[in-house]
């Protein structure tokens, strides 16, 4: 490699959001508001589910997984993004762009298997009802948490390693918010044919198959609602899958959106809007979809603030 005559870079610098000078403030106010109430939603999620010994269930217990997941996720390119706008200081190292990258990977896919677990999940509650606790046993579900843990870590792992060999001399301007992969594929000066292979095949499978199992598990859980209609069951079954299906759709669908409706090289904003639907809306959403309409989670909340005489006594 020697000889070439390049400049090997040790810096990118993030453009952050299309956003006109002026209303800076407002968006950067707006921002953090949304990452506040992510945080802050989903560690409340996190912290119920530990202390209620009723929710102690694997349908919570994958809830809980899944508000990590989001927390983190938005932890991975919020506090970038509300310093970037607040600090016009838009350098990002290249070992810490190529960490975002990892963790951003790492966590949106460990998101997406978690989804598939809840559906399994769902599946074997409405399906084999009578079979629930003996297939669901708790060996097997944090077999199912470690799984998601093992393969999401080598995909991501497998993305960064080939974005560290690349090499990227003049342009280190990236035209995103965080570090992405593709806004990265595009400034390498080296040849990125392999790397643009393996992020259409394993982004192929990682997003095509879980979304096809969650189709899959959702088809037969109607399917077995319809064929003994009754009326209670109908609305229960329709309460947790509707949650769910929702946070589904908003997920896959921001993100098959992107990752099948490949961009016309000016269509960054599109790109940059999409990328905000699911880094920071589905991660903030989530806590409320699954929490606001459940009865389960608004009587723990009940409990754990009566036993812990906190002061809001009016409620118990
Ligand atoms: C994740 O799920 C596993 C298996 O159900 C459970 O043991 C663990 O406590 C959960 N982790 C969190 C942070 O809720």
């Amino acid at each position: 490699m020697t000889g070439r005559n390049q400049t090997v870079i040790s810096e990118f610098f993030l453009l952050g959001l299309p956003i006109h000078p002026g209303q800076q403030n407002l968006f950067y106010a707006l921002f953090l508001a949304m990452y506040l109430t992510t945080v802050l939603g989903n560690l409340l999620i996190i912290i119920l589910i530990r202390l209620d010994y009723n929710l102690h269930t694997p349908m919570y217990l994958f809830l809980s997984n899944l508000s990590f997941s989001d927390l983190c996720f938005s932890s991975v390119t919020m506090p970038k993004l509300l310093q970037i706008m607040q600090s016009q200081d838009l350098s990002i190292p290249y070992t810490g762009c190529l960490t975002q990258m990892y963790f951003f990977l790492f966590f949106a896919d460990l998101e997406s298997f978690l989804l598939v677990v809840m559906a399994y999940d769902r599946y074997v509650a409405i399906c084999f009802p009578l079979h629930y606790i003996t297939i669901m046993r708790p060996k097997l579900c944090l077999s199912l948490v470690v799984l998601s843990w093992v393969l999401t870590m080598l995909h991501a792992m497998l993305h960064t390693l080939l974005m560290a060999r690349l090499y990227f001399c003049v342009d280190n301007v990236i035209p995103h918010f965080f570090c992405d992969t593709s806004a990265l594929l595009k400034l390498a000066c080296s040849d990125t044919q392999v790397n643009e292979l393996v992020v259409f095949i394993m982004g192929g499978l990682i997003l095509v198959i879980p979304f096809l199992l969650i189709i899959v598990s959702y088809v037969r859980i109607v399917s077995s609602i319809l064929r003994v209609p009754s009326a209670s069951g109908i609305r229960k079954a329709f309460s947790t899958c509707g949650s769910h299906l929702s946070v589904v759709s908003l997920f896959y669908g921001t993100v098959i959106g992107l990752y099948l409706c490949p961009s016309a090289s000016n269509s960054t904003l599109k790109e940059t809007v999409m990328a905000m639907m699911y880094t920071v809306v589905t991660p903030m959403l989530n806590p409320f979809i699954y929490s606001l309409r459940n009865r389960d989670m608004k009587g723990a909340l009940q409990r754990v603030i009566c036993k812990r005489k906190i002061p809001f006594s009016l409620w118990c």
